[in-house]
């Protein structure tokens, strides 16, 4: 695919270009993207020389609405049509060994494509009238993004050293693009591994969320485990890794069965945060791994150490923390619900219980319930998945009939103060909890009149007497 040279974008970059007397090319991600034939909206385009002052003629002639200019980063933006294009001069960088922000000086075009990561990254298409398409690829990156491999431009030792996040940008781009890390370059995030510290931790996890979002994400965390930086970013999800043997008894490799959760997961769902819940849904079972004579390896309550371990890896991590932390909380919480259902004769109570605890979630926590399922035995596997189904078609019957789903008690707390004359206490909560449980359980329906005499009969039973002319029967 070439570079689509008639757009107003190029045509007129390379215009300016040829009328200021300056180098432009078009570099990184949007080269590679294009060689690739993929189709992507952001644009770096490289200035030898000023950028932003080059940037500036080229909003001026787009008419472009959106222009920014980053001072610190010596960069320019602009927003244009779907495109977001970013204007940089070349340069040199020199990192020092505590930080990952070089200290830049002013450099060559071939100083500037010398400082990036990996060949496939590293190429060029001039936007100048003497070579105006030609792609310039100094470290054979053509060749390899024919062979399908991650390789750093020069000596991966000090590319990873320099900025360890590029560890994490190899993993990733192997896993985005199913490609193979060339095995120096995995060498040399091997041996700089533990450089990862100096590294943001929304970085990393933008990374990660990458990673998730890839086709085969078990592929990035299998490279993420071998280079020793699993270890070191998710050790929780590392520790799930090994087989013990005792009494000849075994159990599942935890990060294997993890990583085919996730796996089964991403071939339904584009949603990254079940994708993470996904990752996170065993997290517990390392710390609650216990043999029992005679019975075998156990994890009670794994789903309530992973719950909680989930609230622990987002605020470390400083992964959002307002809604998403505990939907992925709830996920892990209740992961073994629905498969406990399949496997037993399901009741209606069982089942509206669940519609109430897992509320908006639940047909996610179905999916991660379903993708849990990785049993080698296929008869099993087939079985569940029968059951599964009847299961979800169980949940549509009861929700119909009952509306647990965002299930709003038919009588407040306020009101039951109100009509028993009550100050704020505990036997307010219970009756309310005790409504609520009548309802699950299927003793009455989940309407106002049959919620209002049950509270009645069971106030009676505690003594407690109403007012009833307070009592507003309908609302
Ligand atoms: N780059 C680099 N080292 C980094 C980040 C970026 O050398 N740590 C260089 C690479 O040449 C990269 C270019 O800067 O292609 C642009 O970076 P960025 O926009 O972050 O990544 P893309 O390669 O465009 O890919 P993606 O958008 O998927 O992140």
């Amino acid at each position: 695919m070439y570079l689509p040279l008639n757009d107003r974008i190029f045509k007129v970059i390379a215009e300016l270009a040829k009328i200021h007397n300056i180098e432009v090319y078009v570099v990184g991600g949007y080269v590679r993207d294009l060689l690739l034939e993929k189709k992507s909206k952001d644009i770096d385009i490289l200035v030898v020389g000023d950028g932003i002052y080059f940037a500036e003629q080229v909003a001026r002639v787009l008419d472009a609405k959106h222009f920014t200019i980053f001072k610190t980063y010596g960069t320019a933006q602009i927003k244009y049509r779907n495109y977001e294009i970013e204007f940089v001069g070349a340069r040199k960088e020199s990192y020092r060994f505590e930080s990952r922000n070089p200290s830049i000086e002013q450099g060559t075009f071939e100083d500037d494509i010398n400082r990036r990561d990996f060949t496939i990254n590293a190429m060029a298409i001039s936007l100048n009238s003497d070579n105006l398409g030609e792609v310039i690829d100094i470290h054979g990156g053509i060749n390899d993004l024919k062979k399908k491999i991650i390789r750093t431009t020069g000596n991966s030792d000090i590319i990873f050293s320099d900025d360890p996040l590029r560890m994490l940008r190899a993993i990733r781009f192997a896993s985005q693009l199913n490609f193979t890390i060339d095995e120096q370059t995995f060498e040399g995030i091997k041996k700089n591994a533990y450089r990862i510290e100096i590294i943001t931790k929304e970085r990393i996890v933008d990374e990660l969320n990458k990673i998730l979002l890839s086709t085969l994400p078990s592929y990035g965390f299998i490279l993420l485990d071998e280079s020793g930086l699993l270890s070191l970013i998710l050790p929780e999800i590392s520790k799930l890794k090994g087989v013990e043997k005792n009494e000849g008894k075994t159990h599942k490799d935890n990060f294997y069965h993890t990583l085919q959760v996730v796996d089964q997961l991403r071939s339904r769902t584009d949603k990254l945060w079940l994708l993470w819940a996904g990752l996170l849904h065993d997290v517990g079972k390392f710390q609650t791994k216990k043999f029992q004579p005679g019975v075998g390896w156990t994890f009670h309550g794994h789903e309530v150490v992973g719950a909680h371990l989930v609230e622990r890896i987002f605020k470390r991590m400083k992964m959002p923390t307002q809604e998403t932390m505990p939907y992925v909380k709830k996920l892990v919480m209740l992961h073994l619900r629905p498969i406990s259902l399949v496997k037993e004769e399901v009741t209606d109570s069982a089942v509206r219980r669940l519609i109430f605890e897992a509320g908006d979630d639940l047909d996610d926590l179905l999916m991660l319930a379903e993708a849990d399922i990785t049993s080698k035995n296929e008869q099993k596997v087939r079985l569940y998945l029968k059951n599964f189904k009847l299961l979800r078609e169980k949940i549509i019957d009861i929700e119909e009939k009952d509306k647990i789903r965002n299930f709003q008690p038919p009588v407040s707390g306020e009101e039951i103060m109100q009509w028993f004359n009550l100050s704020p206490c505990k036997t307010v909560g219970d009756l309310k909890n005790k409504i609520k449980d009548a309802i699950l359980d299927g003793i009455i329906p989940n309407e106002r009149k049959a919620a209002i005499e049950y509270l009645l009969k069971i106030a009676e039973e505690l003594n407690l007497v109403a007012d009833e002319n307070k009592i507003n029967w309908e609302k």
